[in-house]
C-alpha cells in the first residue's frame, strides 16, 4: 500500500489533461452569470450531479456543452489558472495539456481570444507557482480533416507555444487513418504528435496511430493489452501510454478500479503514466487518481515511483531538465 503522504509530496509530471475538462461547477455557474448563458441546470449542485456517463460519447456531449460559456480572454485565463492552483496542491511540477481549438473556433471564439488567456496564466504559474506547462493543439476526430488542417493554418500565430498536434473526441467510427495528412503536415513543421488510441477503439486504432501518425506517445492505449505482438511493440520501442484511471471508471472503459490494467502493463514493461483527463467531470485531479488506484489495487511505493518516474521519462521536456526530476 503506498502512502497518502507519498502520493502527495511526490514531484509529478501530468502529460494528458484537457484543460477544457477542468472547468469545475463553480466556475460554469459564474460565467454562466456573467455572459447572461441559461444552463440547462438549477444549480452547482445539479450540474455536478448530471456527470454520470455511460460511455465517451455521453461524456463528451456534457463536456462540449460546458465549454459554451468560456466566451471571453480572462475566462480562458482563469479556468487556466483554477487548473494551474490544482496543479500546485498535487505537486504537480511540469503539465503537457491539451486545447481543443475547434470546440472554441465553432462558437466564434478564436484564437486570439483563448491563447492570450492561456498564455497569461501559463506565464504567471511560472513565475508563481514554480511550474512549467507545455500545450498540445488537439483536432476534434469527429470533424473532417479538412477542418483539422484549417484549424492548424488558423493557428499559426501560435504555433510557437504548442509543442505537439493530437487527436481526441469520439473514438469510435474515427480512426487515426482519418487524419494522416494534417499529422504529415504539423510533424513537417516541427511539432511532436500524440494521439487518443484504445481508449473505446480497438488495438488497430493503436497500430494506426503508431504506424501512420507517427505518434510519440498513446493516450489512454489501454486496450492494447488485446494484442500481444501490440504489447512486445511498446515495451520494446518504450512508447509512453498515458493511461487515465478515474476516466476509464467512469466512462465504463472498465467496469471497477480494482479491474483495471495499468499496474500490470506496468509490471510487464510498459512505459505507462497516471493522468486526470478531465477532472472537473471525472472527480479526480492526479492525485485522485493515485489514491483510487492505490485503494483499489494496493500499489506497492515502488511501483508508484516508477509509475511517478514515468511521467517524467515520457514527458517532452528537454533531457537536462528531465533528469532534475530523474
Ligand atoms: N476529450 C476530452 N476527454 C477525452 C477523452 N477521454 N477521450 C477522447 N476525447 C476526449
Ligand atoms: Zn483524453
Amino acid at each position: 500500500m503506498a502512502s497518502n503522504d507519498l502520493i502527495r509530496y511526490l514531484p509529478k509530471a501530468e502529460l494528458h489533461l484537457h484543460i477544457e475538462g477542468t472547468l469545475e461547477p463553480e466556475l460554469m455557474w459564474q460565467l454562466a452569470n456573467k455572459h447572461d448563458i441559461v444552463l440547462p441546470y438549477e444549480s452547482v449542485e445539479a450540474i455536478r450531479a448530471a456527470y454520470q456517463f455511460e460511455d465517451l460519447q455521453s461524456f463528451l456531449d456534457l463536456y462540449y456543452q460546458g465549454a459554451d460559456v468560456l466566451r471571453d480572454e480572462d475566462d480562458f485565463y482563469q479556468l487556466m489558472w483554477a487548473y494551474l492552483l490544482k496543479c500546485k496542491e498535487d505537486n504537480v511540477v511540469h503539465t503537457e495539456m491539451m486545447v481543443d481549438p475547434q470546440t472554441h473556433t465553432h462558437r466564434g471564439v478564436g484564437f486570439e481570444v483563448f491563447m492570450p488567456g492561456f498564455k497569461r496564466a501559463i506565464k504567471q504559474a511560472k513565475k508563481e507557482l514554480g511550474i512549467s506547462c507545455y500545450l498540445i493543439l488537439s483536432f476534434l476526430r469527429h470533424l473532417p480533416e479538412e477542418d483539422a488542417l484549417q484549424t492548424l493554418e488558423e493557428a499559426k500565430e501560435y504555433y510557437d507555444d504548442f509543442i505537439a498536434v493530437g487527436l481526441d473526441s469520439s473514438e469510435l467510427g474515427n480512426p487515426p487513418s482519418k487524419f494522416e495528412n494534417v499529422f504529415a503536415r504539423a510533424k513537417s513543421l516541427g511539432f511532436k504528435c500524440v494521439a487518443h488510441a484504445g481508449e473505446e477503439g480497438p488495438p488497430e486504432y493503436v497500430w494506426q496511430a503508431l504506424n501512420l501518425l507517427q505518434v510519440e506517445r498513446i493516450d489512454h492505449g489501454v486496450r492494447s493489452a488485446e494484442d500481444p505482438v501490440l504489447m512486445r511493440k511498446l515495451v520494446e520501442n518504450q512508447i509512453p501510454l498515458t493511461v487515465c484511471p478515474q476516466s476509464n471508471l467512469k466512462l465504463n472503459v472498465v467496469d471497477e478500479m480494482s479491474q483495471h490494467n495499468i499496474l500490470k502493463l506496468l509490471d510487464d514493461g510498459l512505459l505507462v503514466t497516471v493522468n486526470a483527463d478531465d477532472p472537473s467531470y471525472f472527480g479526480a485531479y492526479i492525485n485522485g487518481n493515485f489514491e483510487s488506484l492505490d485503494r483499489a489495487l494496493d500499489m506497492s511505493d515502488k511501483q508508484l515511483v516508477k509509475l511517478v518516474k514515468n511521467s517524467f521519462f515520457a514527458s517532452f521536456l528537454p533531457e537536462d531538465e528531465k533528469e532534475y526530476w530523474l
